[in-house]
């Protein structure tokens, strides 16, 4: 099992493993429309955390937004996240957001995460150290971040050293 930091960089290998993705956000997520999805994951200023088992197969992943450039440059939204319905609590959904925290950090030099949960994740992003609580100053975020109702916006500030990836 490895965990691969992606972006649509034009190249092969990367636009297959965004295209599993898509495939496994479009089974998990019956509510976002497939085109939606699409556009998002291979759009520039969104990344991709991949979770791939037996070197090819994707079986899970998050994308989140970056705003590089702007107030809201050490934030990403989080837009999408899943795990391959059979995988589902097993453990791979605290593995798959331990690997987003480390390469967010690493790659976009990102601090915090915003997400609107939807209600049946709510439980899931408690446990990945999320809060309902937004810390983060309103300028740094407000307006940036797509207003989406019906779901719960929820805030991780990621650590400057934990070793996530360990
Ligand atoms: N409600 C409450 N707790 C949950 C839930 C849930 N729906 N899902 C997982 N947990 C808990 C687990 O019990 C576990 O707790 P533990 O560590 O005390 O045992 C912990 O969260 C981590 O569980 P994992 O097994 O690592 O989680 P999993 O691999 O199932 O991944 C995920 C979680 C991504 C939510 C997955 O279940 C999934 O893909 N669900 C369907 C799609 C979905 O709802 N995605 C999120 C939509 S919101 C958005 O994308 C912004």
């Amino acid at each position: 099992l490895t965990a691969k930091y992606v972006k649509n960089d034009g190249s092969i290998e990367n636009g297959r493993l965004l295209t599993g993705l898509k495939n496994v956000f479009s089974k998990c997520l019956p509510n976002m429309p497939k085109e939606y999805i699409c556009r998002l994951i291979f759009e520039r200023r969104h990344k991709s955390v991949v979770i791939v088992r037996n070197g090819s197969q994707v079986i899970g992943g998050i994308t989140y937004r970056t705003f590089p450039n702007t107030p809201a440059a050490r934030l990403g939204e989080i837009a999408f996240c899943a795990v391959a319905q059979t995988l589902q609590v097993t453990g791979y959904g605290t593995r798959l957001m331990n690997w987003t925290k480390h390469y967010a950090r690493q790659m976009d030099g990102l601090e915090y995460f915003l997400t609107y949960a939807d209600n049946n994740a709510v439980g899931y992003f408690s446990k990945q150290s999320f809060t309902k609580t937004v810390s983060l100053e309103k300028d740094k975020w407000y307006g940036f971040i797509k207003d989406y109702d019906g779901g719960t916006l929820m805030e991780c500030r990621i650590h400057p050293t934990l070793p996530y990836a360990a």
